[in-house]
Formats: structure tokens, C-alpha cells, sequence
């Protein structure tokens, strides 16, 4: 595929990082004594941090982190503003570069403008409602597979099995590939580089995770390169066959080091994000066992409309969820939102400014870092009366149609808004399909989740959960 553009003439020549001096007339905090220790806190409770600032500062206050200075806005007039774009202010690669540069390079995210809009037309083929079907068969069929293997009864940690299954099912749809030790291989590799997208120490040295990541990167990279052939000219129900085969407006196949890099950051952005939103759904649904039962009856009136009308436990393999039924499942849907609503997957986006803006009266000069937060729109009580409660029903359509339409965004918005969306609400459907088909879910008496939010939400204790069978 031809790039329009060199993504580098995207940006004003003269773009230089920011200080303290171009930034000292926006409110916020003094230089940290040490940078580590703030970053601690914060990492802490994002929440709570963010929360204090604003109070203290307002919607709009400086920050210092990694990229240098910048400024953080919030609410759903901020997030509008960032990601609707209209103006073209900010570059969402030089937001994101510093993050997944290393070992995610190239990503639908890691481009900007028509250079990104070119890709992202390319490679939406995949996301069409035929492939879609298909993927869901794979899903079914796995998900069956992998839950009947989870013990039942006694607890689990259920993050890091939901995370395994999240894997395997990705060895299907992402590449095509029947589940075996070359699967193993991949998913091995493909962790250590999501691990090392968020190490702290941020150079491939020798024992570091940063080095693991970058040689899983190798390693995938050379597996994509050696099967690119293999799959060029085939038809296949998989991301990978598809973007082999995927062209753009003029005729041209994106090249294989193109094709290795949508590859690569498809699988991330897909997977942590996957496992974070179905784990705190199970631990909403453990924690309000009223809404769980609401849920498994629409799944039992699905199932029963759809072919399997024993209104009981589901006979493993008796029932399938069809494509044409998702639209059916209306509660699990709104359950699915209000979770990412608590817990959104992405709690802040970053972005670079690459031309001077205005919010809320402050001038930010161009080169300025700018963060936007989901996490704490999601909890803006003036948005999400009593926020901290579970409640489904906020996403009704006529509840949602009363709301900010920026003021819900686990799935960001405008040009960059999430392409594996309708992907993401058809895994948690025939996910949540066949476990509340099959088992209640049961937490510890008593128990409240303490989940780390940062860099992808999960369970500081891997989520200790009971599946009964119903
Ligand atoms: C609950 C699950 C998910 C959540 C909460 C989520 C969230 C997001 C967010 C917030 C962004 C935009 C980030 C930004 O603007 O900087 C994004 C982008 C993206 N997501 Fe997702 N995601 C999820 C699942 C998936 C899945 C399953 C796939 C693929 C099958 C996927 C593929 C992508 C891609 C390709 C982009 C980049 C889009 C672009 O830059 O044009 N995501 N996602």
C-alpha cells in the first residue's frame, strides 16, 4: 500500500516538547521533589489522584509525566474536544508513541490524520458482518471448550483464567490457527511483549521485561513474515487471511511489514482490553446477584426463541448463540456498558497537541502533552447520579439519549474510536451466553474487589470466584 503522505510532514517542523515556563499559567501542581514517588501515588488510585486535582485545580490542570509537560482536561466537553478532533489539534501517534513505540510500532493508533484514515479503511474489511459471523462461530465453539475444563464448586482465580481464554480464542479469529503448541508459542511471545508496553524500565537491557517484549517481537514478526505468503491469495474467516488479502482505494495490498504491524497491534489492543471488561463483569455480576438473575433470564428467553427450548441448564453444545440473536441480548449489553462505565478498560487516552489550543479560557502552546480521562468522566456524579452504583438501566435508550454523548467513552471516539468494538460486545455476549446458561456466579461472602487500574484494569487478587452449576 502506497502512504499518501511520510507521516513525519504531518506535523508542524518547528513542534518542540513543552516546560513548566510555557505551561506556568495553567494551574496544577509545583515540579514533583520525586517524580517517582508521584508517579507511585498516583498509580496508587488514579481515581482518587485525579479526583484531588480537580477539586484542587479544576478541569484543566498541568502535569508532568514521561512525555514532559502537558496538561490534563477532563469531562465530557474535554474528551469531545480530543477526540472528535475537529480541527485536527491532536496527534494521537505522538500521544501514544512513547507507550508502544517500542515494541507495537505502526498501529492503527500510531498514525495519524489521512495517512491513519487510508488504513483504517483498509483494514475494516475484517470488521464486516460476514467475517464477523464466522469469528463468532470460532468464539462459541472455544469458549465451550475452555470453560468446560474450569473447575466448578470450589474457587478459581478467574482473571488469569478468562485471560487464557481470551488468548486461545485469539489464535482462532486473530490468526487462524486450530489450537496447539504453535498457538502456545505465539501467545507466549505476544504476552511478553504486552508486558513489556508497560514496563517501567523502558530500554531492551539484558534481563529486563523490555528485552523479553522486544525479542517476542522478533519472534512474531518472523512467524508473520514466513506465513504472509501462505496466506495471500486465500480466503479465510481470520483478521491475519483477511489483511493479507485487504486492499485500499487505489488497488494496492498493504506490504508485509504493513500487514506484521496491524498484526501485532491488533492483538493488543484487543486482548488486555477483553480480558479487563469480562473480568469486572463477572465481579459486578457476583456482587449484584439480582442482576445476574435478570441477565439469565434474557438468555434463557433468547435460547429458548432460538432452537433450544429446554429452559434449563444448557446441554454443552446444545444451544448456540446465532449472530442474528446478539441484538437480542439488550441486558447483557447494558450490564457489558455500566462495567465499562465503572471499570473502563483504557482510563486515560494521550494525546500530543500539534497546533496551540484553548480550553476553558487557558492557551496550551503546540507540543504540549494532553491527557484526557474516561475513568473519571465515568464518575462524574453531575453526569452518573450516585456513580459508584451498578445499574444497568443507565443505558437505556432513552436514559443515554438524555446524556453528553461524550460523557461514556471506554471505547474513545471520533476518528480513532475502538474498530473491534462490535467485536468486543460479540466475545462478552458469547461469553456471558454460555456461562450464565450454564453456572451462577458466586464471590466470597463479604468480599469488595480492589482492582489496580493502571496501565489496563485488573484485580489486585486475580478475582477469587465459585461457579455453581445452575
Ligand atoms: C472492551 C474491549 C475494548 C475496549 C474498552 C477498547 C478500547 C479502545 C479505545 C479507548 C481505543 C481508542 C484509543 C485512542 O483513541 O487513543 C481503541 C482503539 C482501537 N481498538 Fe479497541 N478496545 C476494546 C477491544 C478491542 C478489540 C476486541 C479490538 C480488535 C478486534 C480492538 C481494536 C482496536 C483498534 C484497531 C484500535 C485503533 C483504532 C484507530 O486508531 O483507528 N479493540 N480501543
Amino acid at each position: 500500500m502506497n502512504a499518501p503522505v511520510n507521516p513525519k510532514d504531518l506535523y508542524p517542523a518547528d513542534l518542540q516538547r513543552r516546560g513548566l515556563e510555557d505551561l506556568a499559567h495553567v494551574p496544577g501542581p509545583k515540579p514533583a521533589v520525586s517524580k517517582t514517588l508521584r508517579t507511585i501515588k498516583f498509580l496508587a488510585d488514579p481515581l482518587k489522584a485525579v479526583t484531588t486535582l480537580a477539586d484542587t485545580y479544576g478541569p484543566i490542570f498541568r502535569r508532568q509525566d514521561y512525555m514532559g509537560w502537558g496538561v490534563t482536561i477532563l469531562g465530557p466537553e474535554a474528551n469531545e474536544l480530543v477526540l472528535f478532533n475537529k480541527d485536527k489539534i491532536f496527534s494521537s501517534k505522538l500521544g501514544w508513541d512513547p507507550v508502544l513505540e517500542l515494541v507495537f510500532p505502526n498501529g492503527l493508533m500510531m498514525m495519524d490524520f489521512d495517512h491513519h484514515r487510508m488504513h483504517r479503511k483498509t483494514l475494516s474489511v475484517a470488521f464486516k458482518p460476514a467475517p464477523m459471523k464466522a469469528y463468532l462461530a470460532g468464539l462459541t465453539e472455544g469458549i465451550s471448550r475452555a470453560t468446560a475444563k474450569w473447575e466448578t464448586g470450589k474457587p478459581f482465580k478467574f482473571y488469569p483464567a478468562i485471560k487464557n481464554l481470551t488468548l486461545d480464542l485469539a489464535a482462532g479469529s486473530f490468526l487462524g490457527l486450530p489450537w496447539g503448541p504453535e498457538a502456545q508459542k505465539i501467545n507466549q511471545a505476544f504476552t511478553d511483549m504486552v508486558l513489556a508496553s508497560v514496563a517501567i524500565v523502558r530500554r531492551p537491557l539484558p534481563f529486563t521485561q523490555m528485552k523479553r517484549g522486544v525479542e517476542g517481537r522478533a519472534f512474531l514478526c518472523d512467524y508473520f513474515g514466513k506465513e504472509i505468503p501462505n496466506r495471500r491469495g486465500k480466503t479465510g474467516d481470520d483478521f491475519f487471511t483477511q489483511f493479507c488479502n485487504a486492499t485500499d482505494e487505489d488497488g494496492n495490498l498493504l506490504t508485509d511489514q504493513e500487514i506484521i504491524d496491524h498484526m501485532n497491534f491488533l492483538m493488543m489492543a484487543a486482548h488486555d482490553t477483553l480480558t479487563s471488561s469480562m473480568t469486572s463483569m463477572v465481579y459486578y455480576l457476583g456482587k449484584n446477584p439480582e442482576w445476574q438473575e435478570k441477565l439469565r433470564e434474557e438468555v434463557d428467553q433468547v435460547r429458548g426463541r432460538h432452537g433450544d427450548v429446554s429452559g434449563g441448564p444448557r446441554i454443552p453444545g446444545a444451544a448456540k448463540l446465532p449472530y442474528e440473536a446478539l441484538g437480542e441480548l439488550e441486558l447483557v449489553e447494558m450490564a457489558f456498558k455500566e462495567s465499562l462505565r465503572l471499570i473502563p478498560p483504557v482510563p486515560m487516552i494521550p494525546r500530543r497537541a500539534v497546533k496551540d489550543f484553548e480550553f476553558m479560557g487557558h492557551k496550551i502552546p503546540a507540543g504540549s502533552g494532553v491527557g484526557i480521562n474516561p475513568l473519571y468522566t465515568h464518575h462524574m456524579a453531575e453526569h452518573w447520579p450516585d456513580p459508584e452504583r451498578f445499574d444497568p438501566l443507565r443505558f437505556t435508550t432513552q436514559m443515554s439519549a438524555n446524556r453528553h454523548k461524550y460523557a461514556w467513552v471506554p471505547f474513545g471516539g471520533g476518528a480513532h474510536m475502538c474498530l473491534g468494538l462490535h467485536f468486543a460486545y460479540m466475545q462478552a455476549k458469547a461469553f456471558f451466553f454460555h456461562l450464565l446458561s450454564n453456572y451462577r456466579i458466586v464471590l466470597p461472602e463479604g468480599y469488595e474487589g480492589d482492582f489496580m487500574m493502571v496501565p489496563i484494569p485488573r484485580p489486585k487478587d486475580g478475582l477469587p470466584v465459585t461457579l455453581l452449576p445452575r
